[in-house]
């Protein structure tokens, strides 16, 4: 979703701006714009609908001088993406310029004030009224610092605002208004950044800190200084930045989610690292805690796993280990859902968000709601810093890596790793699981990342070919049954949000109740049948495919060779433990959107219209 990026120093602004913003360019945006002030008071704003390369142009052929600026990445809510609604935007002087991420949930009430107090306005965006509100407080006398203050105080939701004035030399004004949209102060060699992430400011920033909610800086060249919007003084101390600039780099694949995917054995040994041990040969849970005692552990009567998109189909994974391995009632929900009904909650049940970016508006909510109803709250997620961390009471974190691709692949598998090591560490507790099985468990997990790396060796032999033969698919069915109908669902995900082909996935059971009067051959059905209990159900499903001119993909156990006669194409996976399965299942699915999409030649790592995290409701 949309980022923030500013400089101020000594070195020309415009190509750090652009740097900046190409590394938020992961989030998600579809317009992107920066302002320029140069030592004589002088503003530039450049703007451009589309991607970062039409800015990048457009600064080529109209260079802006200066040595302070802030750039923004916008992903549209208030008006299209075009060139007048991409950010900056500026007051009704041309002296005051703002780039915001977030919705300014009031602006409609305070367009209509400022409209009839004889203020323009260019654009059809939220954010504009924003300088515009600057404007006015400056005119009653006030320093910049203290106008932005006030003004971000006056905005209902939640967001991040910079700004900047073309007479006020070297100040960037940053604010953090709610739980959402984060902003990063980070301080160079002689220079000041402002990004909205860390890793966006590791080649510049040797330190950073990250604003909290209803806190604002005043950055300049030298330093910076921190204030409650209140205007009560705040002190921190800025922490080194963590993520090394190599970890955003290609290293020799096509796209980052390409090597995200691949990465996916070692990232899962990530999240298994200091959670379980090995003593006297065998493998033990050492260390995976819960927000709960024994006691409360063995008196809960139900996990809820809450979250978005591939988020909530990590927790459907979850809530069948957590049945399977704890034995308390398990489900997980849509995060937005979650918050419409009137969900019935008590100290009994735990609430899990699920979140790679701790950000997501509708999951940060749920908890927040779930807290409030007085359930126990833990959270899933692959970034310390996030505001999810502090939304519970417990943060479990994915230790994926840095995932750049907007598509969710090697978070989703860590997330499963965590539900997993939890649940057992659920089911120990309460006894559910004898030391017998926790031991088996945890034999078992420990083979996940070899399985992996075989799955996506094995897939990678033909997923292009398989891709290739389906290309001009109008449509993707996925079916799966038990562990495999959450991963036939996170299928379908990829392949529409990648390729752009419709898809749809569902329990293998479901479909002739309705979706079997899609199916014809343009219509390729993706079976998820590793050899388990449920895979002779998955054969007679695959046959009533067949029988109606359907072709079929087969993800499928080595080895299972009566599986070729139910199949048109058949993608192998290593034989492995039931309960893993849904982690090493997922990767074929996962290139086999990416092939297809790749093929078709769309621009994998930042599908249109999609966003890394999605801070608005
Ligand atoms: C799909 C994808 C999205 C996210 C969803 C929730 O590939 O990435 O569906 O899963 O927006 O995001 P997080 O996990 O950050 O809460």
């Amino acid at each position: 979703m949309c980022g923030i990026f500013g400089y101020t120093g000594p070195r020309e602004a415009s190509s750090i701006l652009l740097d900046g913003l190409t590394r938020l360019s992961y989030r998600g945006y579809d317009s992107a714009g920066l302002a320029v002030v140069d030592d004589f008071g002088h503003l530039s704003v450049r703007r451009a609908a589309g991607k970062l390369d039409n800015l990048r142009r457009l600064v080529e052929n109209e260079p802006v001088i200066g040595r302070q600026g802030i750039g923004h990445t916008r992903w549209a809510t208030h008006g299209p993406a075009s060139n007048v609604n991409a950010h900056p935007h500026t007051d009704g002087t041309g002296d005051v310029v703002v780039v915001h991420n977030g919705i300014v949930e009031n602006y409609a009430e305070l367009k209509a004030r400022l409209t009839a107090n004889g203020h323009q306005f260019l654009s059809q965006t939220d954010t504009e009224i924003i300088p515009h509100l600057v404007e006015e407080l400056l005119a009653d006398g006030l320093a910049l610092e203290e106008a932005v203050r006030l003004a971000a105080g006056r905005l209902r939701g939640a967001h991040a605002i910079a700004c900047m004035h073309a007479r006020t030399p070297e100040t960037l004004v940053v604010a953090r208004i709610g739980n959402a949209g984060g902003i990063a102060v980070g301080a160079g060699d002689g220079e000041m950044l402002i990004a909205s992430d860390l890793p966006a400011l590791t080649p510049y920033a040797s330190t950073a800190i990250l604003l909290e909610p209803g806190e604002t800086a005043v950055v300049r060249r030298d330093g910076f200084e921190l204030r409650m919007l209140d205007g009560r003084p705040s002190t921190r101390t800025l922490h080194p930045v963590g993520v090394s600039s190599g970890a955003a780099a290609k290293g020799g694949y096509k796209h980052f989610t390409l090597k995200e995917i691949h990465e996916q054995p070692e990232s899962a040994m990530s999240a298994l690292h200091g959670r379980i041990a090995f003593s006297h040969g065998r493998a033990q849970l050492d260390e995976m805690p819960l927000p709960l005692t024994d006691a409360e552990a063995r008196a809960l009567t139900r996990v809820v796993f809450l979250g978005m998109g591939t988020s909530v189909h990590a927790g459907m994974v979850g809530a069948r280990y957590v049945e399977t391995l704890a034995r308390v009632p398990a489900s997980a929900e849509n995060a937005a859902e979650f918050l419409h009904r009137e969900p019935v909650l008590d100290k009994h049940t735990l609430v899990v968000g699920v979140t790679q970016s701790g950000e997501t508006a509708d999951t940060l909510q749920a908890l927040h709601e779930a807290r409030i109803r007085g359930a126990r709250t833990a959270v899933i997620t692959n970034v310390p810093e996030s505001e999810a961390t502090r939304a519970v009471e417990h943060p479990l974190l994915m230790h994926a890596g840095y995932e750049i691709g907007v598509a969710s692949t090697k978070t989703m598998v860590n997330s499963m790793v965590v539900m997993y090591l939890a649940a057992c560490a659920l089911g120990q507790r309460r006894e559910a699981l004898g030391a017998e099985g926790v031991v088996r468990c945890v034999e078992e997990i420990t083979r996940l990342p070899a399985l992996l790396g075989a799955a996506i060796e094995m897939t990678e032999r033909d997923a292009e070919d398989v891709a290739r033969r389906h290309l001009n698919a109008r449509r993707f069915l996925f079916l799966g049954r038990g562990l495999m109908e959450p991963i036939a669902r996170e299928g379908a995900y990829k392949m529409k949000e990648t390729s752009y082909i419709h898809a749809e996935g569902m329990s293998a059971a479901e479909m002739k109740h309705g979706p079997i009067a899609l199916i014809d051959a343009d219509t390729p059905v993706v079976a998820v049948a590793p050899r388990n209990t449920l895979y002779e159900k998955m054969l007679i499903s695959m046959s009533e495919v067949r029988a109606r001119d359907g072709k079929v993909i087969a993800i499928a156990t080595a080895g299972s060779v009566e599986i070729t006669a139910y199949a048109d194409d058949v993608l192998w996976v290593p034989e492995c433990p039931p309960l893993l399965q849904p982690m090493v299942a997922v990767a074929p699915l996962q290139l086999l959107a990416y092939r297809t999409a790749d093929l078709l030649g769309n621009d994998v790592d930042q599908p249109r219209n999609l966003a890394k995290s999605v801070t608005v409701e």
